[in-house]
């Protein structure tokens, strides 16, 4: 059986932000199996806790990683009706994808219903190395790699140093490379890329976090291992 603090267990039920969740206990508006709730108090999941008088249900944590496919929208729902990342996932708990993918990149995504790790995993402060392998138009030279490598001027700001290698320069007409960055900025590959006159005409985004695909196929998903989970976690600073 689960167990966690109280604010940690109110966070987790989208009831605040843990911190919003330690005030809320500070001030004595909630309570666990009828007692008024003490700040750091353990609970376990059969625990009735209440927040000013209203039950709060906790779901139980679910982190997953999809292998995305193409034409897939990241979001929970699509206002024109197109397919999403949550649809053929678990629907008993609320998932929603940790950051995006654009409907035409395909691979590793992670889904949770866990409001904290996903809000720290997407902080710019947690720095979550992402890599991507991308087939290019065009040869790619030296000097555009050593460019996207120590950062592009982009219309929202220069980009962060990457760590960038040519995989193959075999494709006809292109070059597959791999980047691996730190931020996640919309399409920010793609504009990286664009920027020097290369085209994205595939983009797979391979490992988050310290994690990859391994065996996973696309289109599949899977429940996130506890050592996943560990790593996570770490990733964004989080004591668990
Ligand atoms: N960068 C992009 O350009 N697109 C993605 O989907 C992810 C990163």
């Amino acid at each position: 059986m689960a167990e966690m603090r109280v604010h940690r267990a109110l966070a987790q039920a989208g009831v605040a932000s843990r911190r919003a969740a330690e005030k809320l206990v500070a001030e004595g508006r909630v309570t666990v199996n009828g007692d008024v709730a003490m700040v750091g108090q353990v609970v376990r999941d059969a625990d009735v806790i209440t927040v000013d008088g209203r039950r709060v249900h906790a779901e139980p944590i679910r982190t997953y990683m999809l292998n995305k496919p193409m034409g897939v929208v990241s979001t929970a729902s699509d206002p024109e009706g197109r397919p999403t990342v949550l649809d053929g996932l678990p629907d008993d708990v609320r998932l929603y994808p940790i950051g995006r993918l654009d409907i035409d990149t395909t691979g590793l995504l992670l889904i949770t219903n866990d409001g904290d790790l996903a809000h720290r995993l997407m902080h710019p402060r947690s720095k979550v190395p992402k890599t991507y392998e991308a087939l290019v138009d065009g040869r790619v030279s030296s000097t555009a790699v050593r460019a996207l490598r120590n950062g592009i001027e982009l219309d929202d700001g220069p980009t962060q140093p990457a760590r960038v290698e040519v995989l193959d320069r075999q494709t006809p007409g292109g070059t597959w490379l791999r980047i691996e960055i730190t931020e996640g900025r919309n399409r920010q590959v793609r504009r990286m890329c664009e920027a020097l006159g290369h085209r994205v005409r595939r983009l797979v985004r391979t490992r988050y976090g310290g994690l990859g695909l391994g065996r996973l196929q696309r289109g599949e998903h899977r429940l996130l291992t506890s050592a996943e989970l560990a790593r996570l976690a770490a990733q964004a600073g989080m004591a668990r």
